[in-house]
């Protein structure tokens, strides 16, 4: 072949190869190096990582790797949580229900929009960053999954996805501040729970006397008596309530994250109307099992129980010193406590309630959004 033959055949070539290169959209450039965002459901915030500290008694937060804090997307979440904006009406935030410093509320079952009742009481949002699974049945695997409950829940927000992105997409100021969390001004449903599920990795309670006693060195944090209740907590032969209530060597979560009947609930007869974790798994040892709850903060969080049914902490104690409820699923470790004297259930009180430790106020409301909660005040 003669040179100039060759160089048309390579142009030819060359002309065919972009041509089937056209046809099937090959672009030798990465998309990664060509700008275009990635797909928002696998969005990711922007800025560095946000180290959150757990306090004494806690272990490291679980972090999941498509969802790391940054400063921004924990602001975000806070405002977020705090803002009515999120229901149908423009009345009922997260915080209605989950309010500070107990994240949770007064009632016995929560008030939603139109004042709308629930069956179950509100669980604390305290520490729920360590739950391997969210609700009372433990029906959410996560924290971002548990966010998308509320908004549409008839009896609680009774909004949409879609109407609750609408609103925030209209208001500058949210947009501004998506834009600074997570690069982009388009905002969705998966980047509003995100954001509120960081924020609520921040909601942690520990460093209480208990702890300043138990995994610190202030061995004066404790009076004598919460001391003695701590024994009386531990003890096999006595309380025997860390069985489910766990403390561990280094931290203490106050619970095993699994699911145990109580017959809290259960009338005469040892019929429940609420049968719990059974409804998810239809497993016959979860009838009529709930979700052992953490202890943190517990005398600030009255009413007690899925069901708020005591309205005391020495009301729920008194269900453990009468055995639970009977019924065909009780858990095999509750049998009645009736043996212990009245002073040991003094000093077990004595003991819950040195749990309680003061929480940052920068987990309260943000100062503008304050005004709103309160008047609102469910
Ligand atoms: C009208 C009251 C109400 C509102 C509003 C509300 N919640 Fe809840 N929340 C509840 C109740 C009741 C449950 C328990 C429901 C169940 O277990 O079936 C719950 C459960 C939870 C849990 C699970 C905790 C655990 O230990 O399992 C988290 C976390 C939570 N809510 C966060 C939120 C967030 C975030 C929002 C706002 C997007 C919100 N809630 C809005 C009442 C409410
Ligand atoms: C067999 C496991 C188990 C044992 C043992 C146990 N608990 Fe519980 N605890 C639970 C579960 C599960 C719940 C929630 C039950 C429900 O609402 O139906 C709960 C709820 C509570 C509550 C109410 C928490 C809230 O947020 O409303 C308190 C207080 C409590 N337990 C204290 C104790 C004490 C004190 C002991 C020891 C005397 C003890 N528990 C032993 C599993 C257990």
């Amino acid at each position: 072949m003669r040179s100039p033959e060759r160089i048309r055949l390579l142009v030819f070539s060359l002309f065919l190869f972009a041509l089937v290169a056209l046809a099937i959209g090959y672009n030798p450039v990465p998309a990664s190096s060509r700008g275009v965002a990635p797909t928002v459901a696998g969005a990711m915030p922007v800025g560095p990582p946000l180290e959150i500290k757990a306090p004494l008694g806690l272990p490291p937060v679980p972090i999941p790797p498509d969802n790391p804090p940054t400063a921004a997307s924990v602001a975000l979440g806070r405002r977020l949580y705090y803002d009515p904006v999120l229901s149908a009406d423009n009345t009922v935030s997260c915080a209605s229900c989950h309010a500070p410093f107990g994240f949770t509320d007064t009632h016995p079952v929560s008030t939603g929009v139109g004042g709308k009742k629930g069956t179950r009481h509100s669980p604390t949002v305290i520490n729920s960053a360590y739950n391997s699974l969210q609700f009372w049945d433990g029906r959410a695997p996560s924290l971002e999954e548990q966010a998308k409950g509320p908004i549409i829940n008839p009896v609680e927000m009774a909004s949409t996805h879609a109407d609750v992105v609408k609103r925030l997409q209209a208001d500058p100021k949210y947009v501004s501040l998506f834009k600074q969390a997570w690069g982009t001004d388009q905002i969705t449903i998966d980047l509003v729970v995100k954001s509120i599920a960081s924020f609520e990795r921040t909601v942690l309670c520990g460093n209480s006397a208990f702890d300043r006693f138990y995994y610190g060195d202030d061995k004066t944090a404790l009076s004598a008596s919460a001391q003695r209740g701590l024994k009386l907590f531990i003890d096999p032969k006595k309380g025997d309530c860390t069985t489910c209530h766990t403390i561990g060597k280094e931290y203490a979560l106050f619970t095993d994250n699994k699911f145990h009947n109580l017959g809290v609930g259960a009338d005469t007869r040892g019929n429940m109307t609420d049968l719990g974790r059974y409804d998810q798994t239809k497993n016959d040892a979860d009838w009529g099992a709930f979700k052992t709850p953490t202890l943190r903060n517990i005398a600030k969080r009255a009413p007690y129980m899925h069901d708020g049914s005591f309205p005391t902490l020495k009301d729920a104690l008194g269900h453990y010193i009468g055995g639970g409820n009977m019924n065909k699923n009780l858990d095999k470790e509750i049998h009645a406590l009736d043996f212990l004297s009245f002073d040991e259930r003094d000093d077990l009180l004595a003991f819950l309630e040195s749990l309680t430790a003061k929480m940052p106020e920068t987990l309260g409301p943000p100062p503008d959004l304050a005004p709103k909660q309160t008047a609102q005040n469910r």
